[in-house]
């Protein structure tokens, strides 16, 4: 089939390399210039394991393109994917501009019936309210000229292409048999059972997803933080607790709190949705405020160790997960922040994410490698689980000055390490 996707970013990327694999094509639609410049050439903009060569192989079959070009895109497409952010305002409450102004010009530029799907993570209600209403403001009518679906994603940064293949579940919500079914067979030949739904209830189960993901870790951290206490290894204790089947191994690592761009964004979402209507979601409050107090624990743990003021505190790992070069609610700018605000001299090194965290933080001392920045260093950090962070030993960190190591992620080997201590074991 033909696929128009809008939004060239993790999702948007992550969707269209996948169709491509999957035989379909593909034009991304991105409104930054260098972006569709690099995709054209193979050249991935984020990083995401597998996903140049996939992007690659893509391209080199002719299979997937990029381009400014809306207008000539929707016109050779079957199906129009919309893939843009939903950011956070301050407020905490979700911003529609992007999706709004997607399906505007989305709008204005149909011609003949196509079915249009959001990816974008919207709250229930929103498909229907923003990009159907901005499709009939146009005089266009649903059924005849459009058809309308809600596609959520359920890929993680760092696994997305593979997550993107190989789902738990499709989940495919419509109003109208004929376009569900159109996105239906966009995804034959994929292993995974599809639900269909309702439109605002696809909404709701990325939200509901997201949130439970999210408490199922703070629910861990809040273990992690007492058996510390007690002097219990909480990954042992989360081991037994995970062989229940009713419960699953998975997303009970415990450690310095959950980032990324969409838990944090997700929760808050659906907890002032929730408040508009009403309902003050108590359990989603918590999570928030636990998560927040778990990813500072670092410092305090620190703090409480060291004196921090004019000391080298080497902090390693700054992505908010492995395997990406994401920095978007990483535990690592809260814990850079954390020790600049009690004097601490801070340098920092991460595999991908050095480029996206000077951004944020330009003045701290970047280092070429773990064991530069670990040179000299009275105390250090791990804040995200690199694979080649679990290889360092003993003597990796011997250049050190002092000899605090804190991990924020369950990372090194203890028998390698001996005097590691983690944030909640
Ligand atoms: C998350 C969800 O896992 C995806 O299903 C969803 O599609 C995505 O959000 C989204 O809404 O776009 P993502 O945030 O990319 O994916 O990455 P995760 O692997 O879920 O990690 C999020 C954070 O939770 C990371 O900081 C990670 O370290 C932390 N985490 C994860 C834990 O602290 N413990 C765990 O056991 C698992």
């Amino acid at each position: 089939m033909n696929v128009c996707i809008v939004g060239a970013g993790y999702v948007g990327l992550s969707t269209a390399v996948g169709f491509a694999e999957h035989g379909h094509r593909i034009a991304c639609i991105d409104i930054d210039q260098k972006r569709i410049n690099d995709i054209n050439s193979g050249i991935c903009p984020i990083f995401e394991p597998g996903m140049e060569e996939a992007l690659k192989r893509s391209i080199g079959k002719g299979l997937l393109k990029a381009t400014p070009d809306l207008k000539a895109a929707i016109a050779s497409s079957d199906v129009i994917f919309i893939s843009v952010p939903t950011p956070c305002d301050e407020n905490g409450k979700m911003n529609t501009r992007f999706i709004d102004r997607a399906s505007k010009d989305i709008a204005s530029l149909l011609d003949g019936y196509k079915v249009i799907v959001v990816k974008s993570t919207v709250l229930p209600g929103a498909t229907e309210t923003i990009v159907k209403g901005n499709l009939e403001a146009t005089g266009k009518i649903y059924g005849r000229d459009f058809g309308l679906c809600m596609n959520p994603e359920f890929l993680r940064e760092g696994h997305a292409l593979e997550d993107f293949l190989k789902p738990d579940r499709i989940v495919i919500g419509s109003s109208d048999k004929k376009a569900g079914d159109v996105v239906e067979k966009l995804y034959n030949g994929f292993s995974a059972p599809i639900l269909r739904t309702g439109i605002k209830t696809a909404e709701m189960i990325k939200y509901a997803s997201n949130s439970f993901l999210a408490t199922k870790i703070t629910f861990a951290n809040e273990m992690g933080n007492i058996c510390k206490l007690l002097g219990i290894d909480v990954y042992k204790v989360m081991e037994g607790v995970g062989m229940d089947r009713r419960i699953n191994p998975h997303f009970l690592r415990a450690g310095c709190g959950f980032g990324g761009s969409c838990f944090v964004k997700d929760v808050s979402a659906l907890l002032n949705k929730g408040r508009e209507l009403g309902h003050e979601p108590r359990l989603l409050d918590a999570v928030l405020k636990v998560n927040a107090e778990q990813r500072k624990r670092m410092v305090h743990q620190l703090k409480a160790r060291t004196e921090l003021k004019g000391r080298r505190i080497a902090v390693l790992g700054l992505a908010f997960n492995p395997d990406t070069d994401d920095v978007r609610e990483s535990a690592a700018i809260d814990t850079v922040q954390g020790l600049l605000e009690h004097g601490a001299s801070v340098v920092v090194y991460d595999p991908k994410a050095m480029d996206n965290f000077r951004r944020l933080f330009p003045n701290l001392i970047y280092s070429e490698s773990a064991k530069e920045a670990l040179k000299d260093a009275d105390a250090c950090i791990i804040a995200t689980d690199w694979d080649e962070f679990r290889k360092l030993d003993s003597k990796d960190f011997s250049g050190m000055k002092g000899n605090i190591i804190i991990e924020g992620r369950r990372t090194l080997d203890k028998s390698k390490v001996p005097h590691v201590d983690g944030v909640c074991w």
